[in-house]
């Protein structure tokens, strides 16, 4: 009998104690704080299911860099919700619609105008951007639509001018969320070809097809017109397949993988904490942060405590870097 010898209770009796023996911590360093760029002047408006987070037009991110900056977080995603949609996500590109292929790329759409100021007034921030089509099609999906459905393969080439306009604005990383098969490979070709070969790709490998996205699509303006996004993102009650989907990524060229979202998929980022050695990203999305903020706001949890907690349990789980709306409130305590 070990009791009374071991007392496990002895290393909790105060915090000096409690922190000597903490095996996981966070750091503001590991953060990265997603941002929503929309078009005009002086906007900042605050996205109703998600308290505390705003649309900004680009004169205001320089602003938002340094707060970030100053709180020790040193990277940011960029989202953008450009001034018109049509059925082939133009906007993403930035080149005009109907622009014929391998055409001068754009570099004045709202990501892209975006990226240059940020590294025009906080050059020493890594600047992450999403890539993908639904916040810029009138049809709400992540891809160029053939005969009602989402073409793979035609998605890729949009994907990749995407993906390359981004670089050329001077974006650090590239991140695919579409959930296309083979777009790892086709960006990382289209990156290289132009001799962004610095550029790295986080990638979205295992994206659930997820109702916790639901705020995200009121602040991107991007829910599918039609249908839902079944037939690209993963069926939630698979687990074999995300190490599928990231052994795809990493042989495309993936340098970091992510796992969306995080709460309720914590087993599979274990999983491929434990399958890989590359850097694991974790995205704690939309629906995670309004649930935890409505809850607060009616008093029935405490809202510093869970968002530490939750961001704790995906740091425990196996996750590096954790993608969060709570980035700045969770630094403000470190
Ligand atoms: C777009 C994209 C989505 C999210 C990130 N990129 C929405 C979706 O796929 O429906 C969700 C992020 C969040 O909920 O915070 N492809």
């Amino acid at each position: 009998m070990i009791y009374p010898e071991y007392r496990p209770r002895r290393l909790r009796r105060n915090e000096n104690l409690r922190a000597l023996v903490r095996e996981t911590v966070l750091s503001p360093a590991q953060l990265i704080y997603p941002l929503f760029v929309m078009p005009g002047k002086q906007k900042r408006e605050e996205i109703s299911s998600m308290p505390g987070v705003f649309r900004l037009s680009v004169d205001q991110l320089a602003k938002e860099a340094q707060e970030c900056r100053g709180l020790g977080i040193n990277s940011l995603l960029l989202f953008g919700l450009p001034e018109k949609k049509d059925r082939v996500g133009s906007g993403a590109h930035g080149a005009a619609h109907g622009a014929a292929h391998g055409a001068a790329h754009g570099t004045d759409g709202i990501v892209q105008r975006a990226i240059k100021e940020l590294k025009n007034k906080a050059p020493e921030l890594t600047v992450i951007t999403d890539v993908c089509l639904c916040e810029y099609t009138s049809h709400g999906h992540c891809g160029i639509i053939h005969n009602q459905q989402v073409d793979n393969d035609a998605t890729l080439e949009v994907l990749a001018r995407i993906a390359r306009s981004h670089a050329m604005a001077g974006a650090d990383i590239v991140a695919p969320s579409d959930m296309m098969d083979g777009r790892v490979g086709a960006i990382r070709a289209a990156l290289d070809q132009d001799n962004f070969d610095q550029v790295a790709i986080m990638s979205c490998a295992v994206k659930y097809a997820s109702a916790f996205y639901g705020p995200f699509r009121e602040a991107a303006d991007c829910a599918p017109q039609e249908g839902d996004r079944r037939g690209y993102q993963m069926d939630p009650a698979n687990s074999r397949e995300a190490l599928r989907e990231a052994t795809l990524d990493l042989e495309e060229g993936a340098d970091i993988l992510m796992v969306k979202p995080a709460m309720a998929y914590l087993d599979i980022i274990r999983m491929l904490r434990d399958e890989f050695d590359h850097p694991l990203a974790a995205y704690q999305v939309s629906g995670e942060y309004a649930m935890l903020k409505a809850a607060a706001a009616k008093g029935w949890l405490d809202e510093e405590r869970v968002m530490v907690e939750s961001l704790l349990a995906i740091r425990r789980a196996g996750a590096d870097i954790i993608l969060s709306y709570f980035a700045k409130d969770m630094a403000r305590l470190s």
